[in-house]
């Protein structure tokens, strides 16, 4: 079975991960809706047309995943400009570096907003738009390796990530009668913006010149190399492709040797 003009929405596709994927998911036939928040417009659009430049459709969304009104708005247009709705990418998601006994009310709510309350959006409006149009589809959703083990100063992000992976769990069991398969991608040490700021950050907590922190979690990984988001997207492209279609519930790790289950 091919993807050719299948239709995917990836949330927090203006950079990294989430644009690693989309440009995948371009590669592999799909037409790709991405979605971000509005101060990203231009580095979506950017992405938008490399997706155009590869002979396939893409429009970019503004949406901010902690909003249900707007997850389900996204879902609806990637489904009216596209012509169709296969496949949601839960990708976006933000880190916080912080030691366990300073976290606040405020930061906890606002990562779980965002981490957490966007996946339960996320699949609700999918499985809808499924339903409306007959078919069922694929749910994928950003996990980590924080999703498998706590890592300190990284509490509360762990916390979300754990959380993702329960949600993803039960989901997928519920779903399932709908012909729909829920799973999840766990990366390892990425190189993003979203390690440039844990790294920064650390470095301020302990004391470590910056690049530090980055370099000896990357030590750590046995393929000895920090991860990309094309190894990232590989695994995505399996999750929402054909060849995964008797898969669900899962959470596979994609972290080049650093956690093992
Ligand atoms: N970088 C890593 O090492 C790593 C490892 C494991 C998991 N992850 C997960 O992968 C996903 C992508 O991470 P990344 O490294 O590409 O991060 P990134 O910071 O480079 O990109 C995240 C994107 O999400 C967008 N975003 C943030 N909040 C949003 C919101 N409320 N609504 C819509 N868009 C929003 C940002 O604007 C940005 O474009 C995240 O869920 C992250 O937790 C990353």
């Amino acid at each position: 079975m091919s993807v050719e003009g299948k239709v995917a929405l990836v949330t927090g596709a203006s950079q990294g991960i989430g644009r690693g994927i989309a440009l995948r998911l371009a590669q592999d036939g799909f037409d790709v809706a991405l979605a971000d928040l509005d101060f990203q417009e231009d580095k979506g659009l950017a992405v938008a047309q490399e997706i155009h430049d590869l002979g396939r459709k893409a429009i970019f969304v503004v949406a901010d995943v902690s909003s249900r009104a707007d997850v389900f708005a996204a879902v609806d247009q990637a489904a009216d400009s596209l012509g169709g709705f296969d496949v949601l990418v839960n990708n976006a998601g933000i880190a916080q570096v912080k030691p366990f006994l300073e976290i606040t009310e405020e930061e906890l709510d606002k990562i779980f907003k965002i981490n957490v309350n966007s996946v339960v959006w996320g699949v609700q409006a999918a499985a809808a738009k499924f339903a409306e149009l007959g078919h069922g589809g694929k749910i994928v959703s950003a996990a980590s390796i924080a999703a498998i083990k706590g890592f300190p100063i990284l509490g509360a992000y762990s916390a979300t990530k754990f959380a993702v992976r329960g949600l993803i769990q039960a989901a997928a069991q519920e779903l399932a009668p709908l012909g729909i398969t829920v799973n999840g991608y766990a990366p390892g040490i990425v190189g993003t913006g979203m390690w440039d700021l844990i790294d920064a950050e650390l470095s301020k907590i302990n004391g470590k010149p910056i690049g530090q922190n980055l370099k000896e979690n990357v030590d750590s990984i046995a393929l000895g190399r920090i991860e990309t988001p094309e190894d990232v997207a590989k695994v995505a492209s399996f999750l929402a492709g054909p060849d995964s279609d008797y898969v669900t519930g899962q959470v596979l790790l994609v972290d080049g040797g650093m956690l093992y289950n």
